[in-house]
C-alpha cells in the first residue's frame, strides 16, 4: 500500500518531504531512503590478461540490490530484506576476481552452453556424433571446461520505470567446447520494485544444436554465510523426478515422488529425510524434478522458506525441470565474500531447466535449437518476508 503510494509519487516527480511520513513504525521509510531503480557500472576487477571485468549494481525503490558481473554473467550479490526490513546477502559467491577464477563451484553463473551433465560427454545429432570435454567423473558437467560461467560478457544497463535491468549477451562461436553452431545469447537480469528477480533467456543459432541454459545461484535465505539451509522449508511444485546412475545421469524414468525422500509437496525441512536410504549413495538432494503443469508456460517451480528470518522465495519458470542441489560438494575450504567459509549444505541451488542429458533421451523435452528458431526462457525468483 505504502509502496505503491511511493511509487506513484515518484512517477510523477513530487518532491516528497518529510512530513508524509508519520515517526514510529514507519520511521525506517524516511523520504532518502526512497528512489527511483537504478542501474550503475563500475570496475570488478580484472582477468589475468588484462580484460576488465564490470560490475553492474540494480537497486530497486525498496534498496533491494542485486550484483551481476561480466565475468559468467554471474550475479555475485542479492541483498532482501527479513521481516524486519533487515536485508542481507542471500546468495554465495565472492566479493572478487581471484575468488572467482579459483575453486568456483558455479556460484551465481549462467551455466551453458548445457547445464547439468552429458552421458559420457556424447550425443548425436541429425546423424553426426559430438564428443565434448569429459570433466565430471565420465560425463561432460555445465557445459565442459570453458562455459558460460567462464567467459567475458557484454553488459547493456536498462533502467525502467519500476525496475533495474542488465542485458547480459555472449557470442559462442561454431565449435567453442565443440558444441555446433554461432550461437547468440541474451540473458537478461531485472530486479523489479517488488523484490523480484527475473532472468529471461533468448538465443538463435545458425546450426542445429543443443542448449540448456540455467542460472547455478547458491542460496541461503538467512544470508550467505549464515550456517546451512537444513532448517529451510521447501515446497516444490512437482509429481515426479528424473532417477539417476550412480554417475548421476538419467535412467531415462520418469517416476513418481511419492512416498520417497525427494517428495517436497508438503512443505518440509531441507534436512528433515537427510538420511533416507535413496540419498545416502550421493550425501543428499542432487536431483533433477519434473515441474507440474505446462512447459513454456512461467508457473510455480518452488518455495523456499527460512523460519528465522522468515524471508522466502518462490521460483516461477518456464523449463520443464529444476535441479535441487543442496551444496553437497562444499566443506568449508571455499572462502565466499569476507573470507567467510562456505559449509556443507551451506546453500540450495534451484536450477531451472531442461532435464539433464536430454540429448540422450528421446522421451525428454527437445534440448535441439535449429536455425531461425528463438530459444526462451524465464525464471522468476519472488522475495518476501514475514
Ligand atoms: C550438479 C551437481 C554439481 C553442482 C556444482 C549441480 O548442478 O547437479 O552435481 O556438483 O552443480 O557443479
Amino acid at each position: 500500500m505504502k509502496r505503491s503510494l511511493v511509487a506513484t509519487l515518484l512517477a510523477a516527480g513530487l518532491l516528497i518531504t518529510g512530513a508524509l511520513w508519520p515517526a514510529g513504525a514507519h520511521a525506517a521509510k524516511k523520504p532518502k531512503d526512497i528512489r527511483r531503480a537504478t542501474v550503475q557500472v563500475s570496475e570488478f576487477g580484472h582477468l589475468p590478461d588484462g580484460t576488465t571485468i564490470n560490475l553492474y549494481t540494480l537497486t530497486n525503490a525498496k534498496g533491494s540490490v542485486a550484483k551481476v558481473i561480466s565475468y559468467g554473467a554471474t550475479l555475485t550479490e542479492l541483498w532482501i530484506p527479513n521481516y524486519a526490513g533487515r536485508k542481507r546477502d542471500v546468495v554465495l559467491g565472492f566479493d572478487n576476481m581471484e575468488g572467482y577464477l579459483g575453486t568456483d563451484p558455479y556460484f551465481g553463473a549462467i551455466v551453458g552452453r548445457y547445464g547439468n551433465r552429458i552421458a559420457k560427454g556424447l550425443f548425436t545429432l541429425d546423424g553426426k556424433q559430438y564428443s565434448l570435454a569429459v570433466n565430471n567423473g565420465p560425463n561432460s558437467l555445465h557445459g565442459g571446461i570453458k562455459g558460460f560461467d567462464k567467459v567475458v560478457w557484454q553488459g547493456q544497463p536498462v533502467e525502467g520505470a519500476h525496475a533495474a535491468a542488465v542485458k547480459m549477451t555472449y557470442h559462442s562461436a561454431d565449435g567453442e567446447e565443440n558444441y555446433p553452431g554461432n550461437l547468440d545469447v541474451a540473458v537478461t537480469y531485472t530486479l523489479t520494485d517488488d523484490d523480484e528477480l527475473k532472468i529471461q533467456y533468448s538465443a538463435t543459432t545458425d546450426k542445429a544444436t543443443v542448449l540448456n541454459l540455467t542460472n547455478h545461484s547458491y542460496f541461503n535465505l538467512a544470508g550467505a554465510g549464515e550456517g546451512t539451509i537444513l532448517d529451510h522449508v521447501l515446497f516444490l511444485n512437482a509429481d515426479d523426478y528424473t532417477p539417476v546412475d550412480a554417475t548421476l545421469i538419467p535412467t531415462g524414468e520418469i517416476a513418481p515422488v511419492a512416498g520417497t525422500a525427494f517428495d517436497f509437496r508438503k512443505p518440509t525441512a531441507i534436512g528433515k529425510r537427510l538420511d533416507a536410504p535413496e540419498l545416502k549413495a550421493v550425501g543428499g538432494y542432487d536431483i533433477n524434478y519434473v515441474v507440474n503443469g505446462e512447459a513454456g508456460k512461467l508457473r510455480l517451480a518452488a518455495r523456499a522458506e527460512d523460519p528465522n528470518s522468515g524471508r522466502s522465495m518462490e521460483v516461477w519458470t518456464t523449463q520443464p525441470g529444476v535441479q535441487l542441489y543442496i551444496a553437497i560438494s562444499l566443506d568449508g575450504s571455499v572462502k565466499g565474500k569476507h573470507g567467510i567459509a562456505y559449509p556443507k549444505y551451506g546453500a540450495f541451488c534451484l536450477e531451472t531447466q531442461h532435464y539433464p542429458d536430454s540429448p540422450n533421451h528421446p522421451n525428454f523435452p527437445s534440448t535441439v535449437l535449429r536455425p531461425g528458431q528463438t530459444y526462451s526462457e524465464e525464471t522468476d525468483y519472488k522475495f518476501s518476508a514475514k
